[in-house]
């Protein structure tokens, strides 16, 4: 397997976006990863490719000297292989280069994957938010780790 991670062009959004849908009960609107990948300027907006075919992606928000996990998915078929830690690795040591000595993120209170992951990565859990998801009103435990330690 040849893992590549790399930043996200306009070509890989049919992809994103199958990934997107395919991951999360509420995906984001097609024109979101557009805005984030050519109009934010505070999105880093990230893609793993194995073999050549996207297979995991990931848009962080640059926030000062904060970051925020604003998503991250593995297609169903290559999780468990490392590429989800790797690309978040990844766009991690980029924002600390830039500068970024904390990073956040929400995760629903019931996933348990992502939460294993981010746990082993070293982020711990600093407070909640109840009902946070409108979907279903599961909670969001909010995370984060502290890059300059
Ligand atoms: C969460 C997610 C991104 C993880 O991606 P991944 O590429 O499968 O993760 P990795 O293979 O890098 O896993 C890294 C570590 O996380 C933990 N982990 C990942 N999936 C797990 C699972 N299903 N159960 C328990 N631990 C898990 C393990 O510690 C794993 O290391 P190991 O495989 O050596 O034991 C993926 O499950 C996913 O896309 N889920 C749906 C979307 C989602 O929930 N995104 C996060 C929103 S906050």
């Amino acid at each position: 397997m040849t893992l590549t991670l790399r930043r996200m062009t306009e070509a890989d959004l049919a992809v994103v976006q199958q990934i997107d849908r395919s991951s999360f009960s509420l995906p984001w609107p097609e024109r979101s990863f557009h805005f984030e990948l050519n109009s934010n300027p505070a999105s880093r907006c990230w893609v793993a490719e194995v073999d050549g075919q996207v297979a995991a992606m990931l848009v962080i928000w640059m926030i000062v000297d904060e970051a925020h996990i604003a998503t991250l998915a593995t297609h169903a078929n290559h999780r468990r292989k490392g590429i989800g830690r790797k690309l978040l690795l990844k766009a991690l040591e980029q924002a600390a280069q830039e500068g970024v000595r904390r990073a956040f993120l929400e995760v629903r209170s019931g996933n348990e994957a992502a939460q294993a992951m981010y746990r082993e990565m070293g982020f711990v859990e600093d407070g909640r938010r109840k009902r946070y998801y409108r979907d279903n009103g599961e909670d969001a435990i909010l995370m984060s780790i502290n890059l300059d330690a």
